[in-house]
């Protein structure tokens, strides 16, 4: 079994696409001292991302890097690596970030891009998760935060919490009550790996219990 990572206050990258709630929880979770860490930057594939915005307001560095200006994937990989490494990211997170990573950036990251997804993985993998989940008629979905993996919403699982499908939802009122416990359990998951309690085994995660936990 392997240690995620040491115990240490971690310097965090984040790549939006869009809205970036999932960052701002994260931000304040930092600023209420609940996770130890800082974000040294925030990149998007997407010039109109609010996100950018938010990083700006909150004076974190906001890079815009555009996927169209390069011949393929991995040449866009390997700048999004290179700025990453030039700002010490010890961990890169994707908070609705609405492409597939490739084998240039997860060899450059091993173990060390993280994910949300909202829904309670392996199920309603891809886009539009929650109404997938109302289109099935599950009665319970969640959402997910994950180690990412070249799979799509398919590597091995830190967190989960369920959420409950009301009769009334579609697919507004499903996302946001699933949104209010992503932006719980997406902090959690990064202060369990800033407290060093994240171990992994082939696609099994293990949370270390704090000593005196039953
Ligand atoms: C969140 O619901 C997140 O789980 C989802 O996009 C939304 C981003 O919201 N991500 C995916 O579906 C990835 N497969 P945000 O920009 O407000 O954090």
């Amino acid at each position: 079994m392997k240690q995620l990572m040491e115990a240490k206050h971690l310097r965090l990258a984040v790549l939006a696409s869009g809205r970036g709630s999932n960052f701002d929880a994260i931000c304040e979770a930092i600023d209420k001292k609940v996770l130890d860490a800082e974000i040294s930057v925030l990149i998007s594939d997407n010039p109109n991302a609010p996100a950018l915005q938010k990083a700006a307001a909150r004076g974190i560095e906001a890079l815009h890097i555009n996927p169209r200006e390069f011949a393929g994937r991995d040449d866009y990989e390997a700048v999004l690596v290179r700025e990453l490494r030039a700002r010490n990211a010890d961990l890169v997170i994707l908070a609705g970030y609405m492409r597939l990573v490739g084998k240039v950036f997860l060899s450059a990251f091993e173990n060390r891009v993280l994910n949300i997804h909202p829904a309670l993985l392996p199920s309603f993998q891809g886009l539009h998760a929650q109404q997938q989940a109302l289109d099935y008629g599950v009665r319970i979905s969640g959402c997910t935060v994950h180690i990412v993996d070249e799979g799509m919403d398919t590597g091995p699982i830190i967190l989960q919490k369920e959420v409950p499908v009301y009769d009334t939802d579609n697919e507004e009122t499903l996302s946001e009550r699933i949104l209010l416990e992503e932006h719980q359990i997406y902090q959690q998951a990064l202060q369990l790996i800033a407290e060093g309690r994240v171990w992994i085994e082939g696609r099994r995660v293990f949370i270390q219990k704090q000593s005196g936990e039953a």
